[in-house]
């Protein structure tokens, strides 16, 4: 049995015996009313120092409030999780065991909606943006109901999309920078009817290419759509080093993980994350680590 398998039966242990994990729900409420609407957005001119693309202000009192880790904040639960979280998946863009193609390419996803990716995809963009040496790149490839703009108050502007359509258009010219240094954010862009064959297009595999060799010293980090529920994301799948594979505790059955995993057999690296998980401590992030080469 791999290791992918057995922390799917654990997953299923844990949702069958709550009392292991124990008494209290978990405690966590929608951040969607806490943050909204706070960015402000300024163009390269305004910021010394800055070169091109635009430069959006998080609000990271908002930010905290909701749940997310926020830099300068001394030690919380949430950034010590997703501390344990990154060290594997860092571990493997510096190719100290065999070397993972596009290792630097992360996606994190799960079977269906609402399972935490996006939580997981900012949380995790901005605990590596802390990191000394390493700067963060986080792409909104859930391109038919985008989460970044909400979840982080970003103001609507050009992104993926855009750049998919326009051959005129740089990548560079629509990336945001921000406030948290070493974080910078490519926004899903102008809505579009064909949003989804955009995202699985020969295009987006082209332009995941350019930016795997372009930003080789970056971390990408993919927030996108649920494997069960659409298909592109199989195929942006297929073109990532690594994913991080949310499952939301006591709520996704195995069968829907397993027929999920199963369709993204073919990337190299896989990370099993249990979302708002009870457990003895009572907090609302757990892990379960299915690790699958
Ligand atoms: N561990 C957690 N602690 C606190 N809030 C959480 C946690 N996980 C998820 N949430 C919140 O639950 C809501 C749903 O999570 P999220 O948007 O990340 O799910 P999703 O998988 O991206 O959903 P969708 O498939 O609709 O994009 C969000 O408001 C998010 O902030
Ligand atoms: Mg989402």
């Amino acid at each position: 049995m791999s290791l992918i398998e057995k922390a799917v039966e654990r997953l299923d242990g844990l949702r069958r015996d709550p009392a292991k994990n124990g008494s209290v729900a978990p405690q966590w409420e929608p951040s969607v009313n806490a943050v909204g609407g706070g960015g402000e957005m300024r163009s390269e001119g305004d910021r010394k120092g800055v070169p091109s693309g635009q430069y959006v202000e998080l609000d990271l009192g908002r930010l905290q409030a909701a749940g997310f880790i926020v830099p300068g904040v001394s030690a919380s639960l949430i950034a010590e999780e997703f501390r344990v979280l990154k060290r594997p998946l860092l571990a493997n863009v510096s190719g100290s065991a065999a070397p993972i193609r596009n290792a630097n390419l992360i996606m994190v996803t799960s079977s269906l909606p609402g399972e935490g990716k996006s939580f997981s995809a900012i949380n995790l963009a901005i605990s590596i943006a802390m990191e000394l040496d390493r700067t963060v790149l986080l792409v909104d490839a859930d391109v038919a109901r985008p989460s970044l703009p909400r979840e982080l108050g970003l103001p609507e502007q050009k992104g993926l999309l855009d750049v998919l359509q326009d051959e005129t258009l740089k990548l560079s010219d629509v990336l945001l920078r921000t406030n948290i240094d070493k974080l910078t954010i490519l926004t899903a862009g102008t809505h579009d009817p064909h949003a989804t064959e955009l995202l699985a297009s020969e295009t987006m595999g082209r332009l995941l290419d350019e930016i795997a060799r372009r930003y080789s010293d970056r971390i990408v980090i993919f927030d996108s759509p649920p494997l069960l529920v659409t298909t592109e994301s199989r195929a942006l799948a297929a073109r990532m080093g690594q994913i991080v594979f949310v499952v939301r505790a006591e709520e996704t059955s195995q069968q829907a993980v397993k027929d999920a995993l199963g369709t993204i057999e073919s990337c190299p690296v896989k990370l099993l994350v249990l979302n708002q998980a009870r457990n003895v401590e009572n907090v609302a992030y757990g892990y379960e680590y299915g690790y699958g080469y």
